[in-house]
This record gives structure tokens, C-alpha cells and sequence, in this order.
């Protein structure tokens, strides 16, 4: 079958791509799929760049691991998207011990957000992960506990200083759908729009379920873009309740060419990444017990009915 950063290109997206972590590198046929750029144009390191890597101690910064990703992107001539600058987990303790008064706090987030994005010029960032409570409401955080919202100015503003060239995204989960929290997310877009914040992007993750795409996945990606922001499908997996059956891996088929079908549909929305594209380093099975089978190869790195879903949806 046709490659996939070939195939969404064709259909007129910056890209397919795909999350991975350094360890992955060394299983060889992960390593051919994830180097070749007409399967993936994009590449976002699912832990890597995050606070507890980036700066573990106040001020020490340490971008060994981070770089390692940004040079196989770089090799294969794929983009890379930073995840993420402000997010309430796989912080360094110093962080989230929560010695900080606001002005030390705020300080504290401008430098993170102004050095990682200053280190990795020229990409697109997840720069706010997760800000928003599903009922709509911002999320208890050390950032939010201590800054209330204006963490989220002071990080965008950082990371426009740093580089102006970067396109900068707020980042999350279950807003797939129209509901409270897709209504929250676009509340704040245009409570920073109005307030001058830079912000250039919208990331949906589509942490999804078998069967579980929301009706309103479409109408909700028009919503967002008619903000005047682009968006992003950021960490789309759809997962099952194992064992895996040819029903369910059919559902999901249909579940991957509804989404790429609705972001296909839609100018706005710039490019879908996976949240790894094999099952045999996929996050869920450690997250949620008896379900897997998420991605769109199988842990042999054989392809799954999911890449024809992917690809039908382009069309
Ligand atoms: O690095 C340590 C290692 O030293 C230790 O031996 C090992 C033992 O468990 O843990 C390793 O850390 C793990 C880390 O991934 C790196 O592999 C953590 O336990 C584990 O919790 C962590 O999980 C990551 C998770 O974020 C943390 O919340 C997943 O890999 C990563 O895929 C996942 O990604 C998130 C996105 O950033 C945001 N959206 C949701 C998505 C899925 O949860």
C-alpha cells in the first residue's frame, strides 16, 4: 500500500507523522519504517523534550536526549514538532514542590519556554499541555496554583521571543468532540487572541476508543479553525479492549479514516501525527489494562486495516 506522509501530502497536509522515544531507535525494522520520509514527514519525541529531561535542576539544561530526536529528524528531512514547554506532569520535582512565590514562578516558566524553543528553532510547539479540566475548568496545576491562568500568556509570549519564526500551539485531550472542554479551549484561544497572546495552533491529541469517535469531530475542527488558528491531530491512536479481533480491527479501520477524513475536510487543519505507529511501543497498554492494539502497524511492524483506513481518508 502507499506510504503515508506521501499519500497526505499529496492530499495537500505539511504531514503524517509520528511520536517515538530514543530506545525504540534500535528495534531495526521500527527504525526503516520511522526513517523513511514518505511514511513519516513529521517526528514529535514523546518524552524527551519534556520539563523533567529538558531542565532537571533550576536553570541546568540539558538537551542531549532532545537532540537526538531533532538530529534523526533532521537526517531524514522531517519536520519536528516540540512537545512540550508547560504541562503538570513529568516535572522535575524542584518544579513541582511548589517553593515558588508568582514572580519566581513566572520567571521560572519564561526561562523553560525561552530556552527550549530558542534551542529548537524553526518548529512548531506544544508550548501549554493539558491546561483544561473536562468540565471546561483549568486544570490544578503548580502553574495554575500558583500563577492562576497567566502561566499561559507568560509561556506563549516566552516562546515567541525566543523565536519568532516557531508557530505555537496549546495542546489537549478530549476535545475531539464539541462539549465543555472543546468550548473552554475555544473561550481561551480568544481570550488570548484578545489580549494579544500569540498563539497559532489548536493540537486535539485523539486519544481515542474503538467505535468512540465523537459525531461532532468535524463540526468541532471548523469551530476551532474559524478562531483563525490552524490545528493539528497531535497523538491519534484508537484503542480496543484485547483481544484483537478482525471486528474490532475493522471498527478501527473505519475509526482512523473518520478522522483523517474530518482533518482532510478541513484547510485548517495542517497535519496528523500518531502516538507511535507500532503496537509494540504504544503507551496504552501501560496506561490502561487488558487494552492495546492502538496503533496503525502491529508489534511485528506489519500493517494493519487501520493504514488503509488512514489512507482512504485522504482521499
Ligand atoms: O525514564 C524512566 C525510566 O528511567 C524508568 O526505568 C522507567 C520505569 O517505569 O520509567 C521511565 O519513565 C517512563 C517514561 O514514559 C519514559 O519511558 C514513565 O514511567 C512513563 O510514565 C512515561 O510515560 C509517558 C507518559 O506520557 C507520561 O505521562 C509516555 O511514554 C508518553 O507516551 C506519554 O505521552 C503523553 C503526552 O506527553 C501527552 N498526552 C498524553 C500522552 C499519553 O499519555
Amino acid at each position: 500500500t502507499a506510504q503515508l506522509n506521501r499519500v497526505a501530502q499529496a492530499a495537500g497536509k505539511l504531514y503524517f507523522g509520528t511520536a517515538t522515544n530514543i530506545e525504540e531507535l534500535s528495534d531495526a525494522a521500527y527504525a526503516a519504517i520511522i526513517n523513511n520520509r514518505t511514511e513519516f514527514g513529521q517526528i514529535t519525541a514523546a518524552n524527551v523534550m519534556k520539563w523533567d529531561s529538558t531542565e532537571p535542576s533550576r536553570g541546568v539544561f540539558t538537551f542531549g536526549a532532545g537532540d537526538q530526536i531533532a538530529a534523526l529528524a533532521k537526517k531524514n528531512n522531517q519536520l519536528l514538532r516540540g512537545h512540550n514547554c508547560v504541562w503538570h506532569q513529568q516535572l522535575p520535582s524542584w518544579v513541582t514542590a511548589g517553593h515558588f512565590d508568582a514572580p519566581t514562578l513566572s520567571s521560572i516558566v519564561s526561562t523553560h519556554c525561552s530556552t527550549l524553543v530558542g534551542h529548537y528553532k524553526g518548529q512548531i510547539w506544544d508550548v501549554i499541555n493539558e491546561c483544561l479540566n473536562d468540565d471546561g475548568t483549568f486544570r490544578q496545576s503548580v502553574f495554575f496554583d500558583t500563577l492562576n491562568t497567566s502561566f499561559i500568556a507568560t509561556a506563549l509570549r516566552a516562546a515567541r521571543a525566543a523565536d519568532p519564526q516557531a508557530k505555537l500551539y496549546i495542546n489537549d485531550f478530549n476535545i475531539e468532540g464539541q462539549g465543555p472542554k472543546s468550548t473552554a479551549m475555544v473561550n481561551l484561544v480568544k481570550s488570548l487572541q484578545a489580549q494579544k497572546v500569540p498563539i497559532d495552533g489548536i493540537g486535539i491529541q485523539a486519544h481515542l476508543i474503538v467505535g468512540g469517535v465523537p459525531p461532532t469531530f468535524l463540526a468541532n475542527l471548523k469551530q476551532f479553525t474559524a478562531l483563525g488558528v490552524e490545528v493539528a491531530i497531535t497523538e491519534l491512536d484508537v484503542r480496543m479492549t484485547l483481544p484483537v479481533t478482525d471486528a474490532l480491527l475493522a471498527q478501527q479501520r473505519r475509526d482512523y479514516q473518520t478522522v483523517i477524513s474530518a482533518c482532510q475536510a478541513v484547510k485548517g487543519c495542517i497535519g496528523v501525527t500518531v502516538w507511535d505507529f507500532s503496537d509494540k511501543f504504544s503507551w496504552v497498554p501501560g496506561a490502561f489494562a487488558g487494552q492495546g492494539a492502538a496503533c496503525p502497524w502491529d508489534e511485528n511492524m506489519i500493517r494493519k486495516p487501520a493504514i488503509d483506513g488512514i489512507i482512504a481518508g485522504f482521499a
